[in-house]
């Protein structure tokens, strides 16, 4: 008889290293390792100490060794070039192989970090897996930021290596990639050696001589790379995400635990056999497309499609259908707002009926809260469970979800489900108490964590420990507040950082404010997250100008937006700013932030106590209301 959830779930905490050894004996070890669980610098946990592996190996050879090498294991579809094409897992090692050797022959070790600033094509997935089978470490960095935080990411990981594309395409628009890693380049302190750019016809990019290789070139006389085994606890990548302050934390993957967690999930959570076709509507230069783009499918031995689109418009709010029915999807997972996007251009969900998705079994959905419109349009749409879950790029993977491979549990409309095997999740108020069922605080995760769980932050453990390990010791902080129900279901309600969550994308207000404080005429700026409909919230700036700075146009306003557009990037999605007399702050000089928040949103809100100048919030009120909120 299959095990319950609650069986499941209790072995994992009461015996984790029993639980995840026979996770990993699923997967392929040069050296088994000596301990499981390596808990004798905590919070410094390590899984699976001493063993040795390669992940690489693991996603690709394995397959092929293993008699699978003619099955799919990449589509890589783009509406916005006209391109489909697909790689059987024996290909794509090839192709691996050889850009592995590629960056071995220019000097790419073990141990070196190489950048990657991709558009969603396949050589984006090919750099990444190149880099786990020579045991380099690599640093994904989404194409929808811009050179600054390019830049920044340069100089914390200093990359050897920087493999980028000469452009990217959004909707109709063509993004000069290349341009804007050149002046990355030009304004990181730090310099790599080179940059291998693959030229795609849309806009070929100049290349410097002695820095610069096409994809082509790099590849020309180089001869496939064999995998290098590494240590379990060897770096595999460093994703940068966005923390409180402006500078984005370097989350640090490790190579066993990673990939032992990853199978077992798409196994046990997302419940797909190898051999099926699993999607992640992401993008690589998110942790969703790290795991379930990249790395989970490719373990489990499933086909993953890398989709050079958007969920409307590319051309329609049908090619979600398409893909699904062209290539016969079980599952797809994306984020609340592209079902937005598709509800809001198709409310009657005719396109859906143009295809065939008999295939199609589940629709989960991360990266924000899932709101239970969303959820039931689609329930009803499709025809298929909605399963949300909750994670985050520490994690690496979900920490609540409906585990669908172990036993489909009972949906709650607005919970993201209870929490998966290996994470022990607690509400915890300000001194430590467990909450009891339905109250609100401070949702932790009792250590240790998981396989698959961040190692640390690159270069930069104190922070590590202090940003998660410190505030309750014992406990990973998640900076999510939320509650747990009389049942076991986990809801998560609002971040308790300055985070916020613009269309699935994790952004922190503090980076923006950074900017806008560089206009020479603002002295002192705020920023919050405002909802919006599309695409959950959508950022809006406060600006206090410096006295004697002239008002009377909107020039500031204009050029703090761009500022934000060049610096941080479009991802940013920065369209809205008020200049205003005074920001309203407490006596000891906090931003009230959350009350700005709950007026821009037509709330209730109760006048703090310790507030310096309540007359300051009719002031915000009313610019609020000039560009359309505070209604
Ligand atoms: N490279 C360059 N620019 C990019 C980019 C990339 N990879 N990704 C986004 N951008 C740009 C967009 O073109 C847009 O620019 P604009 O201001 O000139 O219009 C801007 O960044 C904001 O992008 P986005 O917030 O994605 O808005 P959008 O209007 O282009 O699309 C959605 C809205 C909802 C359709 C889209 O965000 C989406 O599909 N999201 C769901 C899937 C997802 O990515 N989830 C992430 C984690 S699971
Ligand atoms: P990221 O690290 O970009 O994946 O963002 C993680 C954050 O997104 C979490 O800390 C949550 O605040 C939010 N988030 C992700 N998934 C969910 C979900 N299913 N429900 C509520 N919030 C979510």
């Amino acid at each position: 008889m299959p095990l319950s959830y609650n069986d499941v779930y209790r072995e994992s905490i009461e015996h984790p290293e029993q639980f995840w050894a026979d996770a990993a004996e699923k997967l392929h070890w040069y050296r088994k390792w000596d301990k499981v669980l390596d808990d004798s610098n905590p919070p410094f946990y390590r899984w699976f100490a001493g063993g040795t592996t390669n992940t690489c190996y693991n996603a690709l050879d394995r397959h092929v060794d293993e008699g699978r090498g003619n099955d799919i294991a990449v589509i890589y579809d783009s509406p916005v070039t006209g391109t489909k094409k697909s790689f059987t897992y024996r290909e794509f090692r090839d192709e691996v192989a050889l850009f592995a050797g590629a960056l071995q022959s220019r000097g790419v070790r073990k141990g070196d970090r190489v950048i990657i600033y991709m558009p969603m094509i396949p050589e984006a997935l090919v750099a990444m897996l190149a880099c786990a089978r020579i045991g380099a470490i690599h640093s994904v960095v989404f194409g929808g930021f811009a050179s600054h935080e390019l830049a920044v990411r340069i100089d914390d990981c200093k990359p050897k290596v920087v493999v980028s594309a000469s452009c990217g395409i959004e909707r109709e628009k063509v993004i000069d990639y290349k341009r804007l890693l050149d002046f990355a380049i030009e304004l990181a302190h730090f310099k790599p050696e080179m940059c291998i750019v693959r030229q795609r016809d849309q806009l070929r990019a100049n290349l410097n001589e002695e820095r610069d290789l096409s994809w082509k070139q790099a590849l020309l006389g180089a001869e496939p790379a064999p995998c290098v085994p590494v240590e379990s606890s060897d770096p595999l990548y460093i994703l940068y995400t966005s923390g409180t302050t402006g500078k984005p934390k370097g989350v640090v993957r490790d190579n066993g635990g990673h990939m032992v967690a990853l199978q077992w999930s798409m196994e046990h959570v997302y419940g797909v056999k190898p051999g099926e076709v699993y999607w992640a509507a992401s993008d690589v230069g998110w942790v969703v497309g790290h795991s379930y783009i990249a790395y989970g499918p490719l373990l489990n031995g499933n086909t993953t499609i890398i989709f050079e689109g958007k969920p409307v418009g590319t051309p329609d709010p049908g090619v979600f259908w398409r893909i699904i029915s062209e290539y016969n999807v079980s599952v797809l997972f994306t984020a609340p707002t592209a079902f937005r996007a598709i509800k809001k251009e198709d409310p009657k969900g005719s396109f859906i009926e143009k295809y065939d998705l008999s295939g199609f079994r589940t629709l989960f959905l991360a990266g924000e809260r899932a709101d239970p419109d969303t959820v039931k349009w689609a329930e009803e749409k499709l025809n298929v469970p909605v399963i949300d879950h909750w994670w985050q790029t520490e994690t690496g993977w979900a920490i609540a979800a409906n585990c669908l491979g172990i036993e489909p549990g009972a949906i709650k409309y607005g919970s993201a489900s209870k929490a998966v095997p290996g994470y022990n999740v607690k509400v915890v108020d300000d001194e430590m108490n467990e909450l009891g069922a339905g109250e609100m605080g401070d949702v932790v995760i009792r250590h240790p964590l998981p396989p698959g769980s961040m190692l640390t932050l690159w270069k930069a453990d104190n922070q590590f420990v202090e940003s998660y390990m410190s505030q309750y010791p014992g406990y990973y902080l998640t900076s999510d507040a939320g509650y747990i129900d009389e049942d076991g279901y986990i809801f998560i309600m609002s971040r308790t950082d300055d985070i916020i969550n613009i269309a699935g994308h994790r952004l922190s207000t503090g980076a923006i404010e950074a900017e806008l404080c560089e206009h020479p005429d603002v002295a002192e700026s705020a920023v919050i997250g405002v909802a919006d409909e599309l695409k959950g919230e959508v950022p809006v700036g406060f600006l206090v100008l410096k006295s004697g700075v002239d008002t009377s146009h909107n020039l500031i306003i204009k050029h703090v937006i761009e500022y934000v557009r060049e610096n941080i990037g479009p991802v940013a999605s920065f369209k809205q700013a008020v200049i205003v007399k005074q920001l309203p702050k407490t006596r000891s000089g906090k931003i009230l932030r959350g009350t700005m928040k709950k007026i821009a949103n037509s709330q209730e809100y109760t006048m703090p106590a310790t507030i310096d100048d309540p007359a300051v919030l009719e002031e915000i009120q009313k610019a609020l209301q000039s560009i359309g909120y505070a209604k």
